[in-house]
């Protein structure tokens, strides 16, 4: 079959076709500069304030799904087959503002206006979800929204609010889920795409094989996933990324499988819909993936990119190294699997070979005795970068440690575990002396990087801090672990 060149997608109301679609056009600026829907800002352009939330609605396994993203780093190109809904789409007949506008208004919720239409996107995702959340449910989903001046509480009694005005059963979102659904069902890829000029192509494969095929024809391509990381390249470092070859659209990267012994994530899946999995499987990531990000890039950037890019910084690399994780890269021809702490080779360079992409990662369920735990140091709670990552995974048999993987990011050039810190326990009593031990051995594994996110002291004596936390927390001598609770 031909390839398409053209990207199909609803807009509001309207199905939209666009061709020639350059692969570094935002949505953003497609929705403020083409079709002047001006209601949706740019504040930051790095998917850091929220200012440019929208709804995105795409069918998965079937069933209609909106989520909210950021629009200043989603590429219109990773759109095809998706319903774009803007705040302009909110207001019903004759003009009568949404339940969550008219909360805001009620509550006070709005002062200079810059951040409010992001908000109320959030707050809309939130309602058709959860219309009665809590206020912790409130912060998390506008954990990706910054206020700089009503300040946050209006807005979190508004959003507690919003049932008071509307059922999102009457939402009109709802009532077209039927008609929206049997349109994108209409407009769904069925050949390969490749769209825009020579120097900025988007190429949309069709499915797995075909990406394969693509990436063998175009090795030097770069991949987006979730554009998380590669939109700060086009908006932040104007970097060239030609050819660009789309992957967020492919189901086959999107499953979640659980066994016996393992979790396996397809490497297109993003944090929010791995959520639960994870939740599930390894109760310690609960509260670690609440803190990746904000809501927005959570529902678009993937483990798989995390694990692809490197980077020394990310977090979820130190948890999957001490879970023992595995990730497999296929390109034409086959695939191989290796343990994920091989792939990170150097700072920048990973065991990649061309034509390779990341297509699942396995991560094997606790065994017996094994105590796991993750933790993120950073200047904020939410929304930021870890100065210092960490993933630990200690099994203890009749009182005596019997293996330990404990992993850092931050610390190295690359995501990396503590081999002195580790040899320091093996063999040990669970002892607070044997964590003693192994924090004085940390510093034989580390010589952290000042930057101005922490400086080398620090980022040492904090991750040594950690491993004494680690024992203090899990250490039920006293008939009680001494979890400290997260203010
Ligand atoms: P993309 O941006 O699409 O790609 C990232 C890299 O991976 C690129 O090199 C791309 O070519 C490559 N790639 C992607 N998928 C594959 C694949 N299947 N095979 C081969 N290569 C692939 N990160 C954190 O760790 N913790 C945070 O708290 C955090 N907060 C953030 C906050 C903001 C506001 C933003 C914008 C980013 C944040 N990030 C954070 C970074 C980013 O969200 C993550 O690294 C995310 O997991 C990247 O996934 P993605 O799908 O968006 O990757
Ligand atoms: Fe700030 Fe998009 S403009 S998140
Ligand atoms: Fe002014 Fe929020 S109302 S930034």
């Amino acid at each position: 079959m031909a390839d398409r060149t053209d990207i199909r997608f609803l807009l509001n109301g309207d199905e939209v076709s666009v061709s020639d679609v350059q692969a570094t056009l935002t949505l953003l600026d497609y929705l403020r500069l083409e079709k002047r829907l001006t209601g949706t800002k740019e504040g930051c352009a790095e998917g850091d304030c929220g200012a440019c939330t929208v709804l995105v609605g795409r069918l998965h396994q079937g069933q209609l799904h909106y989520e909210t993203v950021n629009a200043c780093i989603r590429f219109l190109a990773s759109l095809n087959g998706c319903h774009v809904v803007t705040i302009e789409h909110l207001s019903g007949p004759n003009g009568r503002l949404h339940p969550v506008q008219e909360a805001m208004i009620e509550y006070h919720g709005s002062q200079c206006g810059f951040c409010t239409p992001g908000f109320v996107m959030s707050l809309y995702a939130l309602w058709m979800e959860n219309p009665k959340p809590t206020e912790t449910q409130v912060e998390t989903a506008v954990q990706g929204n910054l206020c700089r001046c009503t300040g946050y509480e209006p807005i979190v009694r508004a959003a507690l609010a919003v049932n008071q005005y509307g059922s999102p059963a009457n939402d009109h979102l709802n009532a077209e889920r039927d008609t929206v659904t049997a349109q994108l069902t209409e407009i769904r890829q069925t050949a390969r795409i490749v769209t825009g000029p020579d120097d900025d192509r988007a190429i949309l494969p069709l499915n797995v094989a075909d990406l394969a095929e693509v990436l063998a024809e175009n090795p030097k391509a770069t991949i987006v996933a979730g554009s998380t990381d590669v939109g700060l390249w086009v908006t932040k470092f104007m970097r060239p990324i030609s050819p660009v070859v789309f992957i967020s659209h492919l189901e086959e990267l999107k499953t979640i499988e659980k066994t016996a012994d393992a979790l396996t994530i397809g490497a297109g899946v993003t944090y929010s819909e791995s959520e639960d999995a994870i939740r599930e499987a390894f109760p310690h990531l609960g509260e670690y993936w609440d803190r990746i990000a904000g809501w927005q890039v959570r529902n678009m950037g993937t483990i798989g990119g995390n694990v692809a890019n490197g980077s020394p910084i990310g977090d979820t690399p130190p948890v999957l190294i001490a879970q023992g994780a595995e990730v497999t890269l296929q390109k034409a021809g086959g695939s191989r699997t290796l343990p994920i702490e091989d792939f990170f080779i150097d700072y920048g360079k990973q065991d990649r070979e061309p034509g390779d992409f990341v297509a699942s990662i396995r991560i094997p369920l606790a065994g017996e005795g094994q105590i796991d735990a993750a933790y993120k140091i950073s200047k904020r709670r939410d929304e930021d970068i870890s100065s210092v990552a960490a993933g630990f995974s200690v099994t203890v048999a009749d009182g005596v440690i019997t293996a330990a993987r404990i992993a850092f990011g931050g610390m190295a050039a690359t995501p990396k575990r503590a081999a002195n810190a580790e040899a320091a326990l093996v063999g040990q009593a669970w002892s607070a002396e044997a964590f003693e031990a192994a924090a004085i051995a940390l510093a034989q594994d580390f010589t952290p990087l000042t930057d101005w996110r922490a400086s080398s002291e620090y980022r040492l004596l904090v991750s040594q801090n950690l491993l004494r936390r680690f024992h203090l927390e899990h250490d039920d001598a006293q008939g009680q672990p001494a979890r400290l609770a997260v203010a």
